[in-house]
């Protein structure tokens, strides 16, 4: 359903959004009209919800309700907008076990990992919160005397934001948090798969919202299909497009906004590296490459994909590896005891499959793993595969499930360049105690990825930080540092507070 949240009723000075959304809790098929989506759990694929889905009249409606709600938000002051934030961030606070819990039951990841994606989405309320009273422009030096030349920043107005099914708030939650204290209004599409998750976030920002007085439509869901992403990609009024997706449908998105000269931030795929040297730690490798390949069961942006061994290191880190994903404990997302649940869906389940086969006719060997696991939902063995070679089509191929290729690799000229010849630029990390070589790493013939690690793996971003990657990642950065540049616009602008006529290069006009 589409789901502006302020459905007008109670209370004055709110405005109506429109439609409510319509939710049918339970399965069971609901309502029989256009475009019902049901959601099913991942772990046993039993049916958790139906929900309507918009049709191109309702994100019409929701696009007009939603530019007309950023003219009252623009006017707010910014640190105002910041506290708006700051009560967001609280409501979440409150909710974020059951929150946390819809995630694992819909999404499919462990509960520790639901609960800490909702909380990125607080810390990013946090740091929005600080920032709301820190964005500035500076004043620079004039050539012309009588003359002051500043640079000021306004928001660009409505930002649309279209996110994935592995993480159904964090990213609503960086992208929402600084549109928002930057002064624009949010229209969200959230992944079909996980429409239950948007609908209760949505819905916990909107009672804020309309606490506030503020109207609901600031923070606008339109619940859909690639229908919606397709129209919002065109759509002239999407004053800024977030994607975050593949890399395939990314760069159709790319062209749509490209084409109407609109603005685009891109988060896409990655396909990254650890890269473990001799000399380093082996203590701090194994478990550091299990969370990074295994966490989310494989379906994280910055999952790593590729481990690149010393060759002196390599036989002996396989085994070590392999004991400990043996030691992985499998189960229902939601139970404490759980490390490690099922894939979003079926046809991820005949991707792994897919990708295990090719690399075994590519060359490769499996050392652990590469089966379907015998229970209910979407399990497959965390998986590992040796021996291909570190251009093997497969190695190159983004493949959103827990298979990880180990390589082998003689010096640090040749594995920095092989971290860096994929397609993907999103995140890379290498283990060593070699100080020299830390630095190459981050220099200009080091790593070319978006985020460059030292002894941490590849996962596990900070929102303090700018997140994104290069190349076919996309180049977009968002949550922290200056990502809040992307969504406001500059305004070089200079003001005359002279008496007489200087222009500029000593030009005389008369
Ligand atoms: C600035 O304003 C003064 C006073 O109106 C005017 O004489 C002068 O031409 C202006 N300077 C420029 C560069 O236009």
């Amino acid at each position: 359903a589409l789901l502006a949240p302020t459905s007008g009723g109670q209370g004055a000075g709110r405005e109506g959004a429109g439609q409510a959304a319509t939710l049918e809790a339970g399965g069971g098929g609901g309502g029989g009209g256009r475009g019902v989506v049901t959601t099913y759990c991942p772990a046993n694929n039993e049916p958790i919800a139906s929900v309507r889905q918009a049709s191109l009249e309702d994100y019409e409606e929701t696009v007009k309700k939603a530019k007309e709600a950023w003219k009252v938000w623009a006017d707010i002051p910014a640190p105002k907008r910041g506290e708006i934030v700051r009560q967001i961030g609280d409501a979440l606070r409150q909710k974020i076990k059951v929150l946390g819990s819809l995630v694992s039951l819909e999404m499919g990841k462990i509960f520790v990992e639901g609960v800490g994606e909702v909380q990125e989405y607080v810390d990013v309320c946090d740091y929005a919160v600080g920032l709301s009273r820190m964005i500035g422009g500076p004043i620079l030096p004039s050539e012309r005397p009588g003359h002051a030349l500043i640079e000021q920043w306004n928001p660009v107005g409505l930002v649309g934001i279209i996110t994935a099914f592995n993480f159904p708030v964090a990213v609503y939650g960086w992208n929402s948090a600084i549109a928002m204290i930057c002064g624009n209004a949010c229209l969200w599409k959230g992944a079909p798969t996980t429409s239950l998750i948007s609908v209760a976030v949505t819905k916990i920002i909107a009672k804020v919202l309309e606490d506030n007085r503020v109207p609901g439509a600031v923070c606008s869901l339109v619940c859909g299909g690639a229908d919606i992403g397709t129209a919002m990609a065109r759509d002239e009024r999407m004053d800024l497009l977030s994607f975050t997706g593949s890399t395939k449908v990314g760069k159709q998105v790319a062209l749509m906004v490209q084409e109407r000269f609109g603005r685009s931030l891109l988060e896409l795929g990655g396909n990254n590296a650890i890269i473990v040297f001799e000399d380093a730690d082996l203590n701090l490798v194994i478990p550091s490459a299990l969370f990074a390949a295994v966490g989310t069961a494989g379906q994280r942006c910055t999952t790593a994909r590729r481990l690149f061994l010393q060759e002196s290191i390599h036989d002996e880190v396989v085994a070590k590896l392999a004991k400990a994903y043996a030691q992985v404990r499998i189960g229902d997302p939601w139970d404490s005891d759980t490390l490690y649940g099922p894939l979003h869906t079926k046809e991820a389940v005949k991707m792994f499959l897919d990708a295990v086969e090719q690399a075994k006719q590519q060359g490769g060997s499996v050392v652990c793993g590469g089966k379907v696991i015998n229970r209910p939902g979407n399990y497959v063995e965390p998986t590992i595969v040796t021996g291909l070679p570190h251009n093997a089509p497969i190695v190159h191929t983004e493949t959103f499930a827990p298979i990880l290729y180990v390589l082998k690799f003689k010096e640090e000229e040749e594995v920095f360049a092989w971290n860096n010849e994929v397609k993907q630029g999103l995140s890379s990390s290498i283990f060593t105690k070699d100080l020299g070589r830390i630095f190459r790493w981050l220099g200009p013939k080091g790593s070319d990825c978006g985020i460059v690690n030292v002894n941490i793996p590849t996962s596990g971003a900070e929102i303090g930080g700018a997140f994104g990657g290069e190349k076919h990642t996309g180049g977009g950065r968002e949550s922290g540092s200056d990502s809040w540049k992307l969504y406001m616009r500059r305004s070089t602008c200079t003001i005359n507070y002279s008496k007489n006529l200087p222009l500029a290069q000593g030009i005389k006009f008369q």
